[in-house]
């Protein structure tokens, strides 16, 4: 029988009309069978990191995330970027997690979308940089950073360009293929 791939999805944004949000579910909605997502959507519940707080298995919207991420095989992270860097909220789920250990080893897809030329590139690399001091195991061909968001989706969030659509099926190749050796 083939192992299920479960897959945890995160998008760094918690605007309603997200095109990060909208690229991560069209990534999911090009997925097939034995991969499987949960999206995440409690970015906007955590607590302020706080190692004070920290205590026992800390507080009940942390724990969620801490199983949710253990139980995950891999994780795809869609972000945006805000004043150059990783957004507040989801800089503060990785705080989060550097020391209850769950992202080691884990392999994960990183793809950062912008409306400007850039594609978020600084957050990109600084979220990266993160992933790494955490030992998240960053997929091979699992990284896309999306300048022109604006124009590669249409008003229902759909995702009109082609080539972009190419790369997102690279990126679930490369996260299907890391889980698979685990
Ligand atoms: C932005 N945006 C932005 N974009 C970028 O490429 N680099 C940046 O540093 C910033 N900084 C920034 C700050 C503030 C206060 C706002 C409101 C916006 C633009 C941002 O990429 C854009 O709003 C995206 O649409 C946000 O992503 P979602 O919510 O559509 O996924």
């Amino acid at each position: 029988m083939v192992k299920n791939t479960k897959i945890l999805a995160i998008s760094g944004s918690i605007r309603q009309k997200s095109s990060n949000t909208a690229l991560m579910n069209a990534i999911i909605a090009l997925s097939s069978e034995p991969m499987t997502f949960t999206t995440y959507r409690g970015l906007g519940n955590l607590p302020h990191f706080n190692p004070d707080i920290d205590i026992d298995e800390g507080p009940a919207t942390v724990q969620e995330l801490r199983s949710l991420l253990k139980e995950a095989d891999g994780v795809l992270i869609c972000t945006p970027e805000y004043g150059n860097g990783v957004p507040g909220v989801l800089k503060n789920a990785l705080d989060w997690i550097v020391s209850s250990g769950e992202f080691v080893n884990k392999p994960t897809a990183v793809i950062s979308a912008s409306p400007s030329p850039m594609g978020g590139d600084k957050a990109h690399a600084s979220l990266l940089l993160t992933l790494q001091m955490i030992n998240a195991e960053i997929v091979d061909g699992g990284t896309m950073i999306i300048p022109h968001i604006t124009l590669k989706l249409n008003q229902d969030g759909v995702i009109t360009d082609s080539e972009t659509k190419k790369e997102f099926l690279t990126v679930l190749r490369g996260l299907e293929q890391a889980c698979s050796v685990r």
